[in-house]
């Protein structure tokens, strides 16, 4: 591992990753399944690839390529699909139904619907994982509870409660520390908790938010077509979506897998801080970033070893990094079409653009003519007046 500064970036150079793949975890029929229980839905709809020909084209790579989630189940962002999908196996496991076979509409008999109003989920969250819990939980006919960390915008809060929380919450814990709160809460009510983040024993839930995350990995390579990527550039926050999406893309790609970048936060960029210990490790602290929705101090471990083996760059970026891809995506190059790219979304694209105009780093991620670059955009204007404040501020 050789470690890097750049103005406002810190680079972790994994030079020769060991690689990943698995025939078992994020694998295309996996990918197939949780899709066809999506696609049952009320409200599902492939999001968009967005092609950025124009910057593409100035920039001197063959393709740019967002996959859009702003738009997801109207929730503003991905997290939608890894709650929905939670909250489906948790109902299928507790009335004997096959989660392969059953769709959103095998859960809606009577009998079914007038007991899931008795069941009641937990979880602590950024915002957007939290907002995807209380949809889903309400959509199937069932309450929940979301805890949220110390200095959690109100906009945000206000949204999962409006999204159908029987209760959405500030505590005055940071990210782990709300993690504990509803862990908590959740054994002495006797709620299921449904947490993106994992530890020994408590991996099943974990697993079912990233495997619900493979619908919006397999729409991408669909609408990519023979547009294999070659780079692709992932945030995150306790990892749970750049694992799983990754390790998707690995097994999917595998004889010729696309260079792997995880971007976090400056002050709690936890994957990089454990890959650079070769352990789980713990930022720990009350660290403040606009990127709230990657301000978590643990990765899960449940993607661990897809988030050591397979990454080929870890990113720590300041504020400003995100800022300036909010505003790229807003007031785009040439004929682009402008992307609403919230603080946790725009991450990928700022850090893309500073890599491309920098003949050091071009080098070092091998950018070319012949790279094709997939990046997500997480999130749209989750806070509203935080968003306004940095586009046009
Ligand atoms: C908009 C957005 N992007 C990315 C992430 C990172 O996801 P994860 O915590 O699975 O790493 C989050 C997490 O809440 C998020 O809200």
């Amino acid at each position: 591992m050789r470690e890097i500064t750049s103005e406002n970036i810190r680079i972790l150079v994994n030079e020769q990753p060991a690689g990943w793949r698995s025939d078992r975890m994020l694998t295309q029929d996996a990918a197939r399944d949780v899709l066809r229980f999506h696609r049952s839905l009320p409200g599902y709809g492939r999001t968009e690839l967005v092609p950025l020909s124009a910057a593409a084209g100035k920039y001197g790579v063959k393709g740019i390529f967002v996959k859009d989630e702003s738009s997801r189940f109207g929730l503003k962002a991905f997290k939608g699909l890894g709650g929905s999908y939670a909250v489906f196996r948790t109902l299928c496991e507790l009335f004997g139904l096959d989660p392969r076979k059953s769709t959103f509409g095998d859960l809606q008999t009577s009998e079914i619907r007038g007991r899931c109003k008795d069941i009641e989920f937990a979880t602590a969250t950024d915002g957007n994982h939290g907002k995807g819990v209380a949809w889903a939980a309400k959509l199937f006919g069932c309450r929940s509870h979301v805890f949220m960390p110390k200095g959690s915008a109100e906009a945000r809060r206000k949204a999962i409660e409006d999204a159908g929380a029987s209760e959405a919450v500030v505590t005055e814990f940071n990210y782990d520390g709300t993690v504990d709160h509803a862990r908590r809460l959740a054994e002495e009510n006797g709620w299921t908790l449904l947490q993106d983040t994992s530890w020994e024993g408590y991996e099943k839930a974990p697993g079912w938010i990233i495997e619900g995350y493979l619908t919006l990995a397999a729409e991408a390579c669909e609408q990519l077509g023979v547009e294999a990527p070659t780079h692709v550039f992932l945030q995150a926050g306790v990892g749970a979506m750049a694992g799983g999406v990754a390790g998707y893309l690995l097994n999917r790609y595998s004889d010729d897998p696309p260079a792997v970048t995880i971007v976090e936060p400056a002050d709690v960029a936890c994957v990089y801080l454990s890959a650079k210990n070769g352990r789980i490790s713990t930022t720990g602290g009350d660290a403040a970033t606009i990127m709230a929705g990657l301000n978590c101090e643990t990765p899960c471990g449940v993607v661990w070893p897809i988030l050591r083996d397979g990454v080929s760059f870890y990113c720590a970026c300041g504020d400003c990094i995100t800022e300036q891809g909010m505003r790229a995506y807003a007031h785009p190059h040439g004929g682009d079409p402008a992307i609403v790219s919230g603080e946790s979304g725009a991450v990928t694209y700022g850090l893309l653009l500073r890599i491309l105009q920098d003949e050091s780093l071009r080098k070092l991620w091998g950018m070319n003519g012949d790279s094709v670059v997939l990046l997500i955009n997480t999130e749209g204007a989750t806070d509203p007046e935080g968003y306004d404040r940095v586009v046009e501020g």
